[in-house]
C-alpha cells in the first residue's frame, strides 16, 4: 500500500503558534529557569524550535518512552526506553511533546516524573487529537487541537518516515 501526505499545518502557521507558546512560557516563567523534558523522538523538532523562542535560561534533557508499535494504533503498553540523564528535584520542569491522542503514555509519564519531585511539572504539546482521549492529561500549552487523523511532520511518524516534514500533514493511503 502506498501513502501520500496531504498538508494540515503548513510550516509558517506551526513557526507562528512556536513562536506564541515561546513568549507565553517566557511570561509565565519569567525570573525563574525552565527545565525542558523532551520526549523522544517526536518530541525533538518541536522542543529545538521552542527552546530557541524561550527568553527566561532553559537546561533540557531527553527521555524515550514506547507506546506505539509500528502503523497508526496504540498497543497501550508503555516503557522508559531511555530515561533521563539529570534529576529533576527541585527544577521547574515542562515536559515537551509532539501529540496528546489517547493520553495514555502522557498520564504514566508525568506521574513518574511527578514522583521525582520537581518544583513544578508542566505539560506543552504541538499537537492535541482531544476526541481520541482515553486517559485524562492536564496540557497546559497546546500548539493546535486536531480532528482524528493520524498526522506526521514535524517529528511525527508513520513507521519511521516523515518526521523531517518541516509542517503537518495527514497521510493519505491510496487505493
Ligand atoms: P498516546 O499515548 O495515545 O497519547 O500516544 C502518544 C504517542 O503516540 C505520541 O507521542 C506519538 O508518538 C504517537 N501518536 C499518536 N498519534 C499520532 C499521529 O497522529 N501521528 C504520529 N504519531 C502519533
Ligand atoms: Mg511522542
Amino acid at each position: 500500500m502506498s501513502e501520500h501526505i496531504r498538508v494540515l499545518l503548513s510550516e509558517e502557521e506551526v513557526d507562528r503558534r512556536i513562536q506564541e507558546i515561546g513568549e507565553q512560557i517566557s511570561r509565565d516563567y519569567a525570573g525563574k529557569s525552565v527545565h525542558l523534558v523532551c520526549v523522544l523522538k517526536g518530541g525533538s523538532f518541536f522542543m529545538c524550535e521552542l527552546a530557541k523562542r524561550i527568553t527566561v535560561p532553559v537546561s533540557l534533557d531527553f527521555m524515550s518512552v514506547s507506546s506505539y508499535g509500528s502503523g497508526t494504533k496504540s498497543s497501550g503498553v508503555v516503557k522508559i526506553v531511555k530515561d533521563l540523564d539529570e534529576p529533576l528535584q527541585g527544577k521547574d520542569v515542562l515536559v515537551v511533546e509532539d501529540i496528546v491522542d489517547s493520553g495514555r503514555t502522557l498520564s504514566y509519564l508525568m506521574e513518574m516524573l511527578r514522583d521525582r519531585k520537581p518544583a513544578s511539572l508542566h505539560l506543552c504539546t504541538l499537537l492535541d487529537k482531544p476526541e481520541r482521549r482515553v486517559v485524562e492529561v492536564n496540557v497546559d500549552y497546546t500548539g493546535f487541537r486536531i480532528p482524528d487523523e493520524f498526522v506526521v511532520g514535524y517529528g511525527l511518524d508513520y513507521d519511521q518516515k516523515y518526521r523531517n516534514l518541516p509542517y503537518i500533514g495527514i497521510v493519505e493511503f491510496d487505493k
